[in-house]
């Protein structure tokens, strides 16, 4: 079976199935492989946090204050803001709008006041956290999940960074994915990244490393049996989500850290 490259936005666009992600990587190092990708047959550059200066990507701006704690302004309403996007995606200015980290009842609380249904929610998705009632909510409303962390990220302390690079996040050395990559013929980050696809879902992975992008956004076809592995890790008790960043608020997922 061939896969997609690309999947349908509910816009009609066409959106690219593997993205390159970018974040934590260095300023001279984002450029060059942002470079490198765009060369190498990427057209899909997931930016937030950074400006690339590419007319397609839009530019995310979280404040942070001196703890590193994200500097929220709680009396502000983001149906507001989504009715600010609505206004440019109706004027032509862009051609999609979305949102990330965006859980069920927050997606439920918008669609009250929504005139124009997101086209992507971009959350963290992976084989321990494959947030299957929200992928099921997002497929049902016609959004387009994209997949952050696929790899495991990078860690999120300088201990952890260290073990990640020498040995790879844990999701690469899981005994059921290592079994699913030797039987497949293909790395571990091949299955993490191909899982997303044979799912229906965008990827995201990051990497500096001009090997691994090439290598990244070559996917494989995985079998129904595959799959269903994949999908019941983290029931089998390895639920795991790695990236909680300091936003200082309940982000409604069941489970986001408590305030
Ligand atoms: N919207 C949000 O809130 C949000 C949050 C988190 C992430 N994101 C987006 O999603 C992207 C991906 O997530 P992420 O950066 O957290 O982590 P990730 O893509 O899961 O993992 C990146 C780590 O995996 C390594 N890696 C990449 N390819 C590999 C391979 N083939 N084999 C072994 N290791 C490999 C990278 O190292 P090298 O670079 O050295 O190869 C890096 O250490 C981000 O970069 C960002 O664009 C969005």
């Amino acid at each position: 079976m061939s896969l997609p490259t690309q999947f349908k936005l509910n816009t009609g666009a066409q959106i690219p199935a593997v993205g390159l992600g970018t974040w934590r990587s260095e300023p001279g190092e984002v450029r060059k492989a942002v470079s490198f990708a765009l060369k190498n047959g990427y057209n899909h550059i997931d930016a937030a946090f950074l400006s690339t200066g590419l007319s397609d990507s839009f530019l995310e701006l979280f404040p942070v204050k001196p703890d590193g704690t994200r500097s929220v302004d709680r009396s502000w309403d983001q149906s507001e803001t989504w009715r600010q996007m609505e206004e440019l995606y109706k004027a032509g200015k862009v051609k999609a709008i979305g949102v990330a980290n965006w859980s069920i009842p927050y997606l439920e609380e918008l669609k009250k006041k929504w005139t124009v249904v997101p086209a992507v929610n971009q959350v963290e998705l992976h084989p321990f956290l494959p947030q299957h009632a929200l992928k099921e909510w997002c497929d049902k409303h016609g959004i387009l999940l994209e997949a952050y962390s696929p790899l495991g990220s990078e860690g999120l302390n300088d201990l952890q960074r260290l073990i990640w690079v020498f040995f790879g996040a844990p999701l690469m050395f899981d005994p059921a994915i290592q079994d699913i990559a030797k039987k497949n013929d293909v790395s571990p980050a091949t299955v993490l990244i191909s899982y997303h696809i044979n799912r229906g879902t965008v990827v995201l992975p990051k990497s500096i490393k001009e090997g691994r992008i090439v290598s990244n956004s070559q996917v494989t076809s995985l079998s129904d049996e595959d799959m269903d592995v994949l999908n019941g890790l983290a029931a089998q008790g390895k639920a795991k989500r790695i990236n909680t960043p300091l936003f200082g608020w309940d982000l409604g997922f069941d489970d986001w850290y408590k305030q």
